[in-house]
């Protein structure tokens, strides 16, 4: 086996895996090593995967099936990511040209692996159940030059009992704030405008040290002062953890966007205990009324998991109600699959698959139409975007997010790149708000 001069990383998953993609990519490239989008030519191909659901699972397991038929004898493999955690030395057995796995708590160890590889022909695996925090975020890869992702808290202490997560990611582990604030205050001064802090659940911060001193709310006042950064957003959120103080952050901070992914996962408090988000749907419709009292234009997301075990047609339609009350902006709706080793498995996966698409299909039509009456709603106001780059159809057309992160497209010059303009909506097509650039202040809907 030689040393690899090309590489290519396969992304699967959440923006957490994006990310650490960006470090391995950073390591590999202080490695000499150079990126080549081609699985077949590559000399190290690496599958960074996820294991939230079935599907994500079966794709990589797939793609590696066909590899193993075609591969190029000299070609290195590496399976990163939560299915390294979740099937562990199993996938050597399965896929014996798989020549090392490392979890997610491990990928500070790939240049290490590699040499021990190259060195002695032996395979890697590296699946830590705990988190430190060694890797390198100021050498991460970023194609992006003006939005960056920060791990701020890795793992999850919250054992949903339908979720792998927190067996493949480990408990809670919260950043150094130094540390955080040094990436942020480097991203500044590179141009970087727009960060989005990451973790499983980025409201437990700093709960699980309390040395640092510093909860999510002290976070977002020390980031929000950092000169050069006009957006902070943050991904994701527990119900339970969002307090009051956030609130008053979002409503405070000027670089805060005013929206907040509030996943309720189901309508019926039923369901709900059954899943263990230990809360009831009274207890968040409470909370979101809070929120919309403190910050009244908050755009809210969500996320729906569909066909939980025992779910019937009543636990249905409670959810079906709450997405028709609340009307989220951004709503990520998915079918229940059932994962070895949660608890939810005791519970026996019990709706069948027709019904289970049925339930997603009519949500997704909802959704669809309060999609379109919000785009609707937005024709008249003006809107504050982040203009990220020039149309690949029409160099002309500039595209960019709101606030509350609607596309925007509206003609303009290319130099407005990396700069928050003012866009007066005309009209809308089916994503996208269409719009032109207006020197007026900001109404502040959004
Ligand atoms: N930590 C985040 C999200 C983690 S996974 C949070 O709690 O919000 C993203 C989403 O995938 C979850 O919110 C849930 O809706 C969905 N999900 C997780 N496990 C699932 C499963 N077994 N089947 C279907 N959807 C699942
Ligand atoms: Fe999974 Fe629940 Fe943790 Fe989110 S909060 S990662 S859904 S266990
Ligand atoms: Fe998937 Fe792991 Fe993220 S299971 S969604 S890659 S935390």
């Amino acid at each position: 086996m030689k040393e690899p001069k090309t590489y290519f990383i396969r992304t699967y998953g959440c923006q957490m895996n994006e990310l650490d993609t960006e470090v391995m990519r950073g390591q590999l490239e202080k490695r000499g090593l150079k990126w080549l989008e081609n699985e077949a030519e590559v000399d190290l191909l690496i599958f960074n995967t996820c294991s939230i659901r079935d599907l994500a699972e079966r794709k990589v397991m797939g793609k590696l099936g066909l590899l193993a038929k075609k591969k190029n004898s000299d070609q290195i493999v590496g399976v990163t990511g939560c299915m390294a955690n979740a099937k562990k030395e199993s996938l050597f057995k399965k896929m014996p040209h798989v020549h090392f796995v490392l979890g997610t708590n491990d990928l500070h160890t790939l240049n290490d692996t590699l040499d021990t590889l190259l060195a002695t022909g032996s395979k890697g695996i590296g699946i830590q159940k705990h988190f430190t925090e060694e890797l390198d975020y100021i050498g991460a890869k970023r194609d992006d030059k003006l939005k960056a992702y920060i791990s701020i808290i890795r793992g999850c202490n919250k054992y949903c009992t339908y979720c792998i997560v927190p067996y493949t990611r480990g408990p809670e582990v919260s950043r150094a704030p130094e540390d955080i604030i040094q990436e942020c205050k480097i991203l500044a001064s590179k141009g970087y405008k727009e960060i989005t802090l990451l973790g499983q659940n980025v409201n437990s911060y700093g709960k699980d040290n309390a040395s640092f001193n510093c909860l999510f709310h002290d976070l977002l006042y020390k980031l929000d002062a950092i000169d050069g950064i006009e957006r902070i957003r943050f991904m994701t959120s527990h119900p339970v953890d969002i307090t009051r103080q956030l609130m008053e952050a979002i409503r405070d901070l000027p670089s805060l966007c005013e929206f907040i992914h509030f996943p309720v996962q189901s309508g019926s408090s039923r369901i709900l205990k059954k899943m263990h988000r230990i809360y009831t749907l009274e207890q968040y419709l409470e909370k979101v009324a809070l929120l919309k009292e403190i910050v009244p234009n908050a755009a809210l997301g969500t996320d729906i998991i569909v066909g939980f075990p025992t779910e019937t047609h009543e636990d249905f339609m409670e959810t079906y109600k709450v997405l028709e009350h609340i009307e989220y902006s951004v709503a990520f709706l998915f079918a229940y699959s059932e994962r070895k080793g949660t608890p939810a498995t005791r519970f026996k996966d019990t709706i069948p698959e027709e019904v289970k698409q049925e339930r997603l299909q009519m949500l997704i039509q909802l959704q669809d139409g309060i999609y379109k009456k919000q785009r609707q709603a937005l024709i008249g106001s003006t809107q504050e975007v982040l203009v990220e780059r020039a149309s690949t159809r029409n160099p002309h057309l500039l595209k960019g997010r709101t606030r509350c992160w609607k596309n925007a497209i509206f003609p303009g010059d290319a130099s407005l790149i990396g700069s928050l303009a003012s866009i007066y909506v005309d009209d809308f097509t089916h994503q996208t708000l269409v719009g032109r650039k207006v020197e007026e202040p900001l109404s502040l809907i959004s």
